[in-house]
């Protein structure tokens, strides 16, 4: 929780190094706050461009998307067309008046666990500064 409102941020994150350094995170026992939740993928490869666009539909105030390091992707280069289709959807977030910000790409190892924790600290610092998406009146979802 941060600056009087619990964020809810969606974070989707790749099997086999995302999701495996918030697994090392936990093990580790990092502290981060609890506004993220976890949506595990094969590989960011796998994400759609809608699924982004209904996190935000479906009340998110922010999302990130976590992928292998640049070259290191299990499916050769699944992570470098997700971090083109999130560059698409920020722009687009931007036609809509939606800051582009409470959307990111990140990379990082399975042996990350710390990194882990350090993005989810950062993406909670931003949305908490930008605040809830909903009460923003910026939000195209909230105009009936
Ligand atoms: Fe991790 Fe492709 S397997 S981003």
């Amino acid at each position: 929780m941060n600056n009087g409102f619990e964020s809810k941020i969606v974070a989707f994150c790749c099997h086999y190094c995302a999701f495996a350094a918030a697994d090392l995170a936990g093990v580790l026992r990092l502290k981060y706050p609890p506004d993220l939740r976890i949506i595990r993928l094969p590989c960011t490869g796998k994400l759609d461009t809608l699924f982004l666009l209904k996190a935000f539909e479906k009340g998110a105030d922010g999302v990130l998307v976590a992928g292998c390091l640049e070259g290191s992707c299990h499916f050769i280069s699944g992570n470098l067309r997700a971090k083109k289709r999130v560059l698409a959807v920020k722009n687009l977030l931007e036609r809509l008046g939606i800051e582009k910000e409470r959307l990111e790409f990140f990379n990082l190892s399975s042996a990350q666990g710390e990194r882990f924790a350090q993005i989810a600290r950062e993406m909670t610092e931003r949305i908490a500064k930008l605040g809830p998406l909903r009460s923003s009146g910026r939000c195209p979802y909230d105009r009936g």
